[in-house]
């Protein structure tokens, strides 16, 4: 239970006595006490008061005893309360003890689909689905932490008529150097000599299209060179996840094409519930509320005018199998904002035809684009796209050479195993600490920084107290009693309960950098409190509440990181 919530609770019935009314006391944190109430100031217009007087008389109502040590009225009408040094330390106790944390299991656990990565076969992962694997990562992790059941969907683009033209320049290069190619990760130069031939070669066009018909009719010699590609490229794939350090694994692929054979009965579905319509030989639905710039209705195409089915007719049959076989309750689908209007329509269209009910629902987890130190779009040298692996070897590189240059300690394969946490970490938590919703710029010293808010910042803070507690070589006692006479060490215990709440509010909004503002705000306490409160050489026993608050913020820390796919090493 968070402060927050428990000030919340003692004030609402006040409140409302004195309204009249149910009223939202708004408590929040403050500078002048611990926390304050803002909501007789608003009152006071609708009740014709003086905000002093609902103010003074909502106090004598509440009953904040054991809570509070001092509550006042202060200035215009704000409603200032401190904290007892008494019950904070009490939470401070639980927590300690609380294996948890302060944060519970959920008591309604739901089936949780998280919708994430999705790169494409024979194509390199770029940026975008860096930050669609960062994200989604971090939801399936903390959605997992608090109970609930999560699958993970990696919507692989293995299907459509690009297909054609992959296979035939894979006959071309001959199936083993093909292989050889695609395995090593070079899908960019694989998938753009494709491109090449299509583009200037009229019989390589004529075949890829003879092909493309193979392919969707089943063809058992066409097909099997279509999953060499797909095998190949999930394999690659899997080497960049590991890399990543990412939860994503084999079983989680679940790519367009095994949605294949439910897209005849999607479309008849919709049909049966007088949903298509034809639009120049295409067959559409128009879900209702989105249109174009001038006012015309704006249609999901399911089915081509060749016949073939589309992105939408996929996303439709996944919907219905998520929700109608999966029995998932909520949909994550992490995928950039130039998609939004696309998962908009489907997830309308899905509505009407009942595939789509509460509880179930869907959200659109979208994110912006990583820019380059010149506000652009991240560009390589030679001005193509970014090849992700490359950009992580780059990050654990110059981590790497950071750790052994600051711990000559650390052996070569230590300072390579700090170097790969810290720089995957640095490059997440660059991700994950920008609002999700814009777009953010690629900062290499930035990130790596070892002061402010960054993973190695954080990393840090948790290696200085595991080198606290090795140098001490006792254990903190949870159940030692806790004594919050400082104000560095009253602040730090304010953070550690708030943890609880941040988790309870990022598991609904997925916006990480409330998370990772907290943890951040967490490690800058504690670091307050290390400088200005000695630890070892403090007498008991004071000496073992401090050790209890640096181990909780230890284990707060790691949780916390854990929850963004975030390593914490022993020592750095
Ligand atoms: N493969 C797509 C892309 O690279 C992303 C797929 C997202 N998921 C989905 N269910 N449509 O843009």
């Amino acid at each position: 239970m968070d402060l927050e919530k428990l000030l919340t609770d003692r004030l609402t019935p006040a409140f409302a006595t004195v309204a009249g009314t149910p009223v939202d006391p708004v408590v929040r944190r403050s500078q002048r006490a611990d926390f304050q109430s803002d909501a007789a100031l608003a009152l006071a217009r609708q009740l014709g008061r003086p905000p002093q007087a609902i103010a003074a008389e909502v106090l004598d109502r509440a009953d904040l005893t054991d809570l509070c040590s001092a509550a006042e009225v202060s200035g215009p009408g704000f409603l200032n309360l401190t904290v007892a040094d008494e019950a904070l330390a009490g939470m401070v106790s639980a927590l300690a003890i609380d294996l948890r944390l302060g944060v519970p299991v959920v008591t309604e656990p739901e089936t949780v689909l998280v919708d994430y990565s999705a790169p494409n076969v024979a194509k390199e992962m770029h940026v975008g689905h860096l930050r669609s694997t960062v994200i989604g990562d971090a939801a399936a992790r903390l959605l997992e932490w608090l109970g609930h059941r999560v699958l993970r969907a990696n919507h692989l683009g293995d299907w459509g008529t690009p297909f054609g033209m992959l296979i035939e320049h894979l006959v071309d290069l001959g199936e083993a150097e093909a292989a050889q190619e695609l395995s090593m990760g070079d899908l960019d130069s694989f998938y753009k000599a494709a491109r090449v031939k299509f583009d200037a070669d009229d019989t390589f066009q004529e075949r890829s299209r003879r092909r493309v018909v193979a392919l969707q009719g089943g063809d058992a010699a066409t097909l099997r060179l279509w999953r060499l590609l797909v095998e190949q490229s999930e394999r690659y794939f899997l080497t960049v996840y590991d890399l990543l350090d990412v939860t994503l694994s084999e079983r989680d692929f679940h790519g367009e094409s095994s949605y294949n054979d439910l897209l005849g009965s999607v479309v008849e579905g919709l049909d049966r519930l007088g949903l298509l319509r034809e639009s120049d030989g295409a067959a559409c639905v128009f879900p209702a509320g989105y249109e174009g710039r001038g006012g015309e209705p704006l249609p999901l195409i399911v089915r081509k005018t060749d016949g073939g089915y589309g992105y939408p007719a996929t996303d439709l049959a996944a919907i219905r199998h998520r929700t109608g076989t999966l029995g998932a309750t909520r949909l994550l689908y992490v995928v950039g904002l130039p998609q939004r209007r696309h998962f908009e329509m489907v997830y309308a269209a899905a509505a009407q035809a009942g595939w789509l009910t509460p509880p179930a629902r869907a959200e659109h987890v979208g994110f912006g684009s990583i820019l380059g130190a010149d506000g652009r779009m991240l560009r390589s040298r030679a001005g193509g796209s970014v090849k992700l692996v490359g950009l992580l070897e780059e990050a654990i590189a110059r981590a790497t050479a950071m750790a052994r240059e600051r711990n000559p300690e650390l052996g070569e394969a230590e300072a390579a195993e700090v170097g790969r946490a810290v720089g995957i970490g640095a490059i997440k938590y660059a991700d994950l600490s920008s609002d999700r919703h814009k777009d953010y710029v690629l900062d290499w010293e930035g990130m790596l920084s070892l002061d402010g808010n960054t993973a190695p910042y954080l990393q840090y803070a948790y290696s200085r107290i595991q080198s606290i507690f090795g140098r001490a070589g006792v254990a903190a006692q949870p159940e030692a009693g806790i004594s919050l006479a400082e104000p560095a060490e009253r602040a730090l215990a304010f953070e550690l309960v708030g943890f609880g709440r941040v988790v309870g509010e990022v598991a609904d909004s997925l916006e990480f950098h409330h998370l990772t503002g907290y943890l951040y705000r967490l490690a800058a306490a504690f670091s307050a409190f290390y400088e200005r409160c000695p630890v070892l050489r403090a007498e008991r026993p004071i000496r073992d509440s401090r050790l209890v608050l640096c181990d909780l913020t230890a284990r707060v820390l790691r949780q916390g990181l854990y929850m963004l796919g975030i390593q914490t090493p022993e020592r750095m």
